[in-house]
């Protein structure tokens, strides 16, 4: 067994927290757990399907080991990443007693990250909260970064908090349970990052696409601990947005409309995919970007089994409304993070206060309305 991967991430406060990424870390957990977020008793939160699938396994090795572990589930979805959902477990953690002296393990993909991550952002002011990811858009994006929340029917993640986890956990063998699909998902992600950041990182994932999208160990762990570097670099430079946290929305801009036009019909890492696509476009257009740059992402999207061009039934004008109002728009006109070239984002003004740059809503409509086939 190779030697797990140790990743450090600063936070605001100055301090800092270990991504370890591993085969078979797992069954390391309880004295992962004893040096870097020890407790008196441990909350195991977690969807239902995935408590099911290895909550039962790990609760049994952190008890073997004589750690006090309860488990608290919730139904799995996106559905159910709600103030309902936090309230209920905040009550159910009350009811079991558990004071300032525990620790909660979110164990799950983001819904669950980001739910139990919340549950533990509030709790009696606030507990220590271990990530132990098991989908891949949880190891490559939402465990690293802090940001804790729930959904509320106005909009997607617009209650929350940000909450550094004394530690995360990516053992790629939980995702060998993972449906393909969510793969392609979370590869989405992982392809954003080779994209502004390592343009021979995006070149290894599109050659190991195949095994990624099979689940095989090995390349998953490299693509998981290189995208986890990428991701940790960026929020260790800025850990609370503003600054060169910025670059991480590439394909965002876009990606959400896409998303919201699609009554989130459309999962994030597809909307996304499209999105740099499209933002790559826009890119080479404006004449920031390279050319050729749209059809590389797209060539590593469609490797990963993603789609690279937006349905035809999706409404222009609902794409465009929702950009007008997205919280980064400025009177009106959406933001861009465009590329320089593939693995390169430089700071539109030379300075490093923004990221990314505004476009008009017309420019937007007519690439939206020029298909991409036409386009060449
Ligand atoms: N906090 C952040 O910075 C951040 C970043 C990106 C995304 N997110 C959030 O993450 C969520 C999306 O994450 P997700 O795609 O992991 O969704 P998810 O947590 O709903 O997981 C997707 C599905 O896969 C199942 N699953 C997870 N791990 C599994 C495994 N090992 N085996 C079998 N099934 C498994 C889940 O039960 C669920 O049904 C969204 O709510 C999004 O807002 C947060
Ligand atoms: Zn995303």
């Amino acid at each position: 067994v190779k030697a797990p991967r140790r990743i450090l991430v600063r936070t605001q406060d100055g301090e800092s927290y270990p991504v370890v990424v591993g085969r078979g870390l797992i069954h390391a957990l309880p004295g992962l757990l004893e040096e870097h977020a020890p407790a008196h008793r441990y909350a195991l939160v977690g969807d239902r399907r995935v408590m099911e699938l290895h909550g039962g396994a790990i609760r049994g090795r952190l008890s073997e080991m004589g750690l006090q572990v309860d488990a608290f589930d919730f139904p799995a979805g996106e559905e159910h990443k709600t103030l309902e959902q936090w309230s209920r477990l905040i009550h159910a953690l009350l009811d079991a007693g558990f004071g300032r002296d525990a620790c909660v393990l979110a164990l799950g993909g983001g819904v669950s990250g980001d739910l139990a991550g919340f549950v533990a952002a509030t709790y009696m002011r606030g507990l220590p909260v271990v990530q132990l990811p098991t989908s891949l858009v949880a190891m490559v994006d939402s465990s690293v970064g802090g940001k804790t929340g729930v959904d509320v029917p106005q909009g997607k993640n617009l209650v929350g908090a940000f909450h550094a986890p004394r530690l995360v956990v990516a053992d790629p063998e939980l995702t060998g349970t993972l449906p393909r699909a969510e793969r392609s998902q979370g590869l989405a992600e992982a392809v954003k990052h080779g994209a502004i950041l390592d343009s021979g990182y995006l070149a290894d994932i599109e050659s190991d696409a195949a095994h990624l999208l099979a689940g095989d160990p090995e390349p998953t762990v490299r693509m998981v601990a290189r995208s986890v570097e990428i991701k940790a670099g960026v929020v260790s430079r800025d850990e609370r947005e503003g600054g060169v946290r910025e670059i991480l929305n590439f394909g965002h801009t876009l990606g959400h409309g896409l998303e919201a036009a699609s009554d989130y019909g459309l999962p994030h890492g597809s909307a996304v995919a499209m999105g740099m696509v499209l933002e790559a476009r826009l890119g080479e257009e404006l004449g920031v970007t390279r050319e050729g740059t749209a059809r590389r992402l797209a060539s590593a999207l469609q490797a990963v089994e993603l789609p690279v061009e937006p349905p035809a039934q999706l409404d222009i004008g609902r794409i465009l409304d929702h950009l007008k109002v997205d919280k980064k728009a400025r009177e009106g006109r959406p933001r861009f993070v465009l590329l320089a070239e593939t693995g390169r984002v430089d700071p539109p003004g030379g300075g490093t206060t923004s990221w990314s740059r505004p476009v008009s809503l017309d420019r937007v409509r007519n690439l939206l309305s020029t298909p991409w086939s036409a386009a060449i």
